[in-house]
């Protein structure tokens, strides 16, 4: 069996320069390019090891991870909790649904319960944005953030970003990042953290990104990270080198947003005649979970050599394990680690 621990960051890592500073992940807006790069790379050796028959290590045992998500989740949660035991923690979820927050608790006394129990290392949903960031400031430990609000999904960026390039690896190309890239991310712009995240690190990364959404569902300004914006799909599919659906988010919406699921389907829906618009052999992500039909016609989910949303979910395992690993550093004295540096 490859053991995933051979690790030559420090060789990957720019010479001078700090290797990990952060003590938690909040979100993409905190990283640097060489530090998304870094944690790509670690990712990346946790990819073979992964595609194994026997896939666990011990490099965190002994460790204690609480997932805590008072948000559902089907495949972020299961990530997280299989990172954790490929990598030999203690791995326990804390459902918000059956915990004592229904009973009153406020976020913090929950924060300060969570810490209580000497965690190594707490994964957290959120449906406030801002809410994993103030958790974070009140525990000892390493926070990462599993979504919050309409905030940010860090993870889910950096596991979109390893997925899109190992398609372009598969394709020839050797490329590091996406210069060059054109990205149309299409769908409820306006309450998806998965959209931020993907904003400032496909950006990060050197791509160009269009977004897609009908008025009510494009937030005002968002204009200012730099994409460009647009209400007709087609017009945002020319030329595109990638297309990133997403879902309409019913639960976040309080009225009406757009007219009618079938309006919304004739005007923002992924068929096979509209894929065609983007360049020949333009590459299609969803974060999941799809809605089949609406926003992406299964047509197009079920085009093996363009659609990589099942590898989305494979690299998410991998980037999740990366982050554990790396975010745990400190705290299990891994050589080379000094103070934030590696020496
Ligand atoms: C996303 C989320 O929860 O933000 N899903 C995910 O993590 N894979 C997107 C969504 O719920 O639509």
């Amino acid at each position: 069996m490859t053991s995933p621990q051979n690790s030559s960051a420090s060789s990957r890592f720019p010479k001078g320069r700090r290797a990990f500073p952060h003590r938690d992940l909040i979100g993409i807006s905190s990283l640097e390019r060489h530090e998304i790069l870094f944690l790509l790379a670690e990712a990346e050796r946790y990819v073979g090891f992964n595609r194994q028959a026997a896939k666990r290590s011990d490099e965190l045992a002994g460790l204690t991870i609480i997932n805590a998500f008072f948000e559902n989740s089907t495949r972020t949660l299961l990530s997280f909790e299989i990172a954790g035991k490929r990598l030999g923690a203690d791995v326990v979820n804390m459902y918000a649904a059956q915990s004592s927050v229904k009973k009153g608790e406020t976020l913090i006394d929950t924060a300060v319960t969570l810490n209580a129990m000497k965690a190594d290392a707490i994964v957290i949903r959120h449906g406030s944005s801002g809410a994993v960031g103030l958790i974070a400031s009140k525990v000892d430990c390493p926070v990462l953030n599993a979504g919050d609000g309409q905030h940010e999904h860090p993870t889910q960026a950096l596991l979109d970003a390893l997925a899109l390039r190992h398609k372009l690896r598969e394709r020839g190309s050797d490329t590091e990042d996406f210069t060059g890239l054109t990205v149309t991310i299409c769908g409820d712009i306006l309450h998806s953290r998965v959209a931020r995240s993907n904003i400032l690190s496909l950006q990060a990364l050197g791509a160009s990104v269009r977004l897609c959404a009908p008025p009510a569902l494009m937030p005002a300004g968002i204009e200012r990270m730099g994409a460009e914006t647009f209400h007709d799909f087609d017009t945002a599919l020319q030329g595109a080198d990638v297309v990133m659906m997403l879902r309409l988010q019913n639960e976040r919406m309080d009225g009406q947003y757009i007219p009618s699921p079938r309006e919304y389907r004739h005007l923002y829906g992924l068929t096979p005649e509209r894929l065609a618009l983007a360049k020949p052999d333009a590459i299609v992500m969803h974060p999941g979970p799809m809605n089949r039909g609406v926003e992406i016609e299964s047509a197009v989910v079920d085009m093996d050599d363009r659609a990589i949303i099942t590898s989305q979910v494979e690299m998410g395992v991998a980037i999740r394990m990366a982050c554990l690993d790396v975010l745990t550093r400190r705290s299990r004295g891994v050589p080379g680690w000094s103070d934030g540096e590696w020496v």
